[in-house]
């Protein structure tokens, strides 16, 4: 007897559901389109950030995590690394100050670039209590690479700009397609190194301000949002497009200047504590700043 109310019953909620279907009953106030619309400007930032976020983000992500290390590998196996003596004289490039940053800014980084990794994979990890650790340690580490910003940009800048050296440079991919060591048109940073300054430095501050209005987002970010004449929610929308794009290009990045610093130059990374550059290096990598410090009668 019971068995056959169930089936009844069951009977009836799958005929009703068939119904409710039929006559759209899901496109209602409450839900499909309906609801879509009622999202405050859905179709202004929402939809777009909606797609990228389904769709994209994950895929840029993925790509860039495995590029660099593919790239790296080959290149390591097809030409090896850079190696110079390490028992000439010895160029100083970088004072107390400006290494105590870098190395803040190194620390700071190597939280925030695998943390960022898991909130864009955050699916992935089941989300929960450990997305929710990196995104708190992202976000305390945030403020660490902000001090490092400034002094970085005042300390770097005036040797950042574009010159015919650059051209140059990218011409021959800096000779880290060949073996030889011939000399490289470049001053005190070659082009590739100017790139990842304006990426990690101004880039930096972007992701800054767009990342502090996404850890933000329950207070009120009002009088920004109308300062910029949109709503909150589309402020943070369009927040998180830019720092998922630039994030892409800044952890790309990132992971090339490891590879150069540790890996590809062997040794290039003591600079980062010493201060001081192989003469040999700076001869052939740097080739256009070692004839001014020469002129100087610096080397
Ligand atoms: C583990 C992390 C890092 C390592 C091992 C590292 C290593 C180095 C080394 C060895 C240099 C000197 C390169 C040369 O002149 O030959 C350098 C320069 C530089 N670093 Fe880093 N760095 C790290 C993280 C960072 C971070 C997080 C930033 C900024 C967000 C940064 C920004 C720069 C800039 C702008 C320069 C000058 C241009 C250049 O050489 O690329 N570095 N780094």
């Amino acid at each position: 007897m019971k068995k056959r109310w169930i089936v009844l019953l069951s009977t009836l909620l799958s005929m009703s559901s068939l119904y409710a279907i039929s006559v759209s009953q899901f496109d209602s106030p409450l839900y499909g389109t309906a609801m879509l619309n009622a999202i405050p400007n859905y179709h202004a930032f929402g939809e777009v950030f909606t797609l990228l976020q389904r769709e994209w983000f994950w895929k840029g992500f993925l790509i860039a995590l495995f590029l660099v290390p593919v790239a790296g590998g080959i290149h390591y196996l097809l030409i090896g690394p850079k190696v110079f003596s390490h028992h000439g004289k010895k160029v100083f490039a970088f004072s107390v100050l400006m290494r105590v940053m870098h190395n803040l800014a190194a620390l700071s980084f190597l939280v925030i670039v695998p943390t960022g990794f898991v909130m864009a994979f955050g699916d992935f990890f089941g989300g929960g209590m450990f997305v929710r650790i990196c995104k708190n340690l992202h976000g305390l580490a945030t403020p660490v690479f902000a001090i490092t910003v400034l002094p970085m940009i005042i300390a770097w800048i005036r040797d950042m700009f574009p010159n015919n050296d650059d051209v140059k440079w990218m011409m021959i991919v800096g000779g880290y397609l060949s073996k030889e060591k011939k000399p490289v048109p470049a001053g005190k940073f070659n082009a590739g190194q100017k790139a990842w300054f304006w990426i990690a430095m101004p880039g930096g501050i972007v992701m800054i301000i767009t990342g502090a209005l996404m850890f933000f987002l329950n207070k009120d970010l009002s009088p920004v949002a109308t300062m910029l004449g949109m709503s909150q929610i589309d402020l943070l929308r369009l927040s998180a497009i830019v720092h998922n794009i630039l994030g892409m290009v800044v952890a790309t990045f990132f992971m090339v200047h490891v590879y150069m610093a540790a890996i590809a130059i062997k040794g290039a990374i003591h600079s980062m504590i010493t201060g001081y550059k192989e003469e040999e290096e700076v001869a052939i990598l740097h080739s256009s700043w070692y004839k001014k410090l020469k002129e100087e009668g610096k080397v």
